[in-house]
C-alpha cells in the first residue's frame, strides 16, 4: 500500500511515517517514485508503538532496532539485545522514580509550611476606622458617620455610612461603595487564575514592558512617611501596581485603592489577603469622577495607567477634576500609554488622542501645576493581548513614566 493509505490504517499522519522512515525505523521498498509500504513495514511499525508505549524515546528506538537488524545478520540473539536494552531501561526508570520521590516529598514540604486556606484573613480586613474622617460628601460638604455597622479587628466589614444631606456609601465584604460603580453582572470576572491566564495570552513584548515599568518604579517612587499619609490609586485593577509595590509603603500610611469593577477589588483584596499584614488599604469602588474624599487628602497620587484607561471613552483629562483633592505639595506617580503613531483605524477616538501624545500630556501635566522631578520611557512595542486590545495592527505604543511634585503653595 501507499504511504497515504499506510497513515490512515495506523491512524497517524504522513508526516510521522515520514520520520520513521528518516530515522529508518520503517523502511518499505520503492515502486518507481513512491514507497510500497507491506507487511514487514506493518510489523516494524507495531513494534516502535510497543517501544514508545514501554517508554522509550525515538532515538533509543533507533539504536535498538538497528542493533537487532544487524544482529539478526551476525546472529547475535534477539533475546540478550532486547534485555539489556530493557534492563538499562528499568534502571533508568528506578533513578527517575527515586528523583521524582524526592521532588514529591519537596514539594509536600512547601505545600504544608504554606498557610491554611481556612486560617487566611482575608474576609476579615475590613475598611480602615482611620479613614473615616477622610470621607466626605461634596454636595453638603460634611463628613460620614457610620450609622450601622460590624466592625474587627480595626476594619469596617460591613455597614453603612451617612452624611449630612442623608446621601449614603455601603461597605459590604470589607469593600467601600461609592458613586458609580458598575454593575457586577456587565463587567469583567476574575478567577484564580487570572494572572496565569494574562501571563500566557499576552505578547512577551508587552509583558517585559509592564515588568520593566514595575522596575522603574520600585527604584524611583518614594512613599509619604508622615504619619497616616495618603496614597491614593487611580485604577487599581488587577493590582500589578499594588502587588509589586506594597512592600514600599511605610505602615503607617493609607492606600485608597480606587475603581469602579467591584469583580477586580473583590479579586484583589482576596489575592493580597497573604501580603497585606499591617498596611491600612481601603478599597474604593466607585467612579473616578465620584470618589467621596475631603479636598486636599492625598500626599501621593499613582496613577499607573488609569488616565489612559479613562481617555479610551472620555475627551477631557482625568486629572484635572482630581487636583482639589491633591495636597498643596502631593507627588504624582503616573505611567501612561503613549502612541509612536496612529493607524487610520485607531480605536482612540479623535477628541482624546492628544492624551496618548508624549509632549501634550507631558505640557498639561505642567499646566497642572506639576514640576517634573523624573521621567522614563520603555521601548515601543506593537503586540498586547486579549486584555489590552486598545491598539491595533501597524501601531506601537510605550509607557510614559512621570515623577512631578506640585506646586501649589502661594
Ligand atoms: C489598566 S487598569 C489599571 C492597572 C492597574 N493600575 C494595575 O497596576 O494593575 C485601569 C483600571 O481603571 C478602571 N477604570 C477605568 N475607568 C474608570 C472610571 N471612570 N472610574 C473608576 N475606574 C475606572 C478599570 O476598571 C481598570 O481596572
Amino acid at each position: 500500500m501507499k504511504i497515504g493509505e499506510f497513515a490512515i490504517e495506523n491512524k497517524t499522519t504522513i508526516d510521522t511515517i515520514r520520520h520513521y522512515m528518516n530515522l529508518s525505523l520503517v523502511t518499505p521498498d520503492k515502486k518507481g517514485s513512491f514507497y510500497e509500504f507491506d507487511e514487514s513495514c506493518q510489523n516494524d511499525y507495531n513494534s516502535v508503538i510497543a517501544l514508545k508505549q514501554i517508554g522509550f524515546s525515538l532515538a533509543e528506538i533507533q539504536t535498538l532496532i538497528i542493533f537487532e537488524r544487524i544482529g539478526r545478520h551476525t546472529g547475535y540473539s534477539r533475546r540478550e539485545t532486547y534485555r539489556a536494552f530493557f534492563e538499562n531501561k528499568m534502571n533508568w526508570i528506578d533513578k527517575e522514580l527515586e528523583r521524582l520521590q524526592d521532588m514529591k516529598s519537596k514539594l509536600q514540604s512547601t505545600v504544608d509550611s504554606m498557610p491554611d486556606k481556612s486560617i487566611c484573613n482575608q474576609d476579615k480586613a475590613g475598611v480602615p476606622l482611620n479613614v473615616l474622617p477622610l470621607l466626605y460628601c461634596s454636595e453638603c460638604q460634611s463628613s460620614y458617620v457610620l450609622s450601622e455597622g460590624h466592625i474587627e479587628n480595626g476594619g469596617i466589614i460591613s455597614g453603612e455610612l451617612q452624611c449630612a444631606c442623608s446621601e449614603t456609601l455601603q461597605i459590604e465584604d470589607g469593600i467601600l461603595f461609592g458613586k458609580g460603580f458598575l454593575d457586577p453582572e456587565s463587567c469583567a470576572d476574575f478567577d484564580d487564575s487570572f494572572v496565569e491566564d494574562y501571563v500566557q495570552t499576552t505578547h512577551i513584548d508587552y509583558l517585559k514592558n509592564l515588568h520593566l515599568s514595575l522596575q522603574w518604579a520600585r527604584n524611583n517612587y518614594h512613599f509619604p512617611k508622615s504619619e497616616n499619609g495618603v496614597i491614593l490609586e487611580l485604577g487599581s485593577g488587577r493590582g500589578f501596581f499594588l502587588r509589586n509595590m506594597i512592600d514600599m509603603f511605610p505602615k503607617q500610611s493609607i492606600y485608597i485603592a480606587v475603581d469602579y469593577n467591584p469583580n477586580a477589588h473583590k479579586w484583589l483584596k482576596k489575592s493580597l489577603a497573604d501580603v497585606v499584614g499591617e498596611k491600612r488599604i481601603l478599597y474604593l469602588c466607585c467612579d473616578f469622577r465620584r470618589i467621596p474624599l475631603k479636598p486636599k487628602t492625598i500626599d501621593t497620587l499613582v496613577d499607573a495607567t488609569g488616565s489612559s484607561n479613562y481617555a479610551f471613552d472620555n475627551s477631557d483629562f482625568l486629572l484635572d477634576s482630581l487636583i482639589p483633592l491633591l495636597k498643596e505639595d502631593a507627588i504624582l506617580h503616573g505611567q501612561y500609554l503613549v502612541f509612536k503613531n496612529f493607524a487610520l483605524n485607531t480605536m482612540i477616538p479623535d477628541t482624546s488622542r492628544k492624551w496618548f501624545k508624549k509632549n501634550e500630556l507631558k505640557s498639561h501635566i505642567q499646566n497642572l501645576g506639576f514640576k517634573q522631578l523624573k521621567e522614563h520611557e520603555t521601548s515601543p512595542i506593537s503586540e498586547g493581548g486579549p486584555k489590552e486590545s486598545f491598539f491595533v495592527k501597524g501601531e506601537k505604543i510605550y509607557n510614559y513614566l512621570y515623577i512631578g511634585r506640585l506646586n501649589l503653595k502661594p
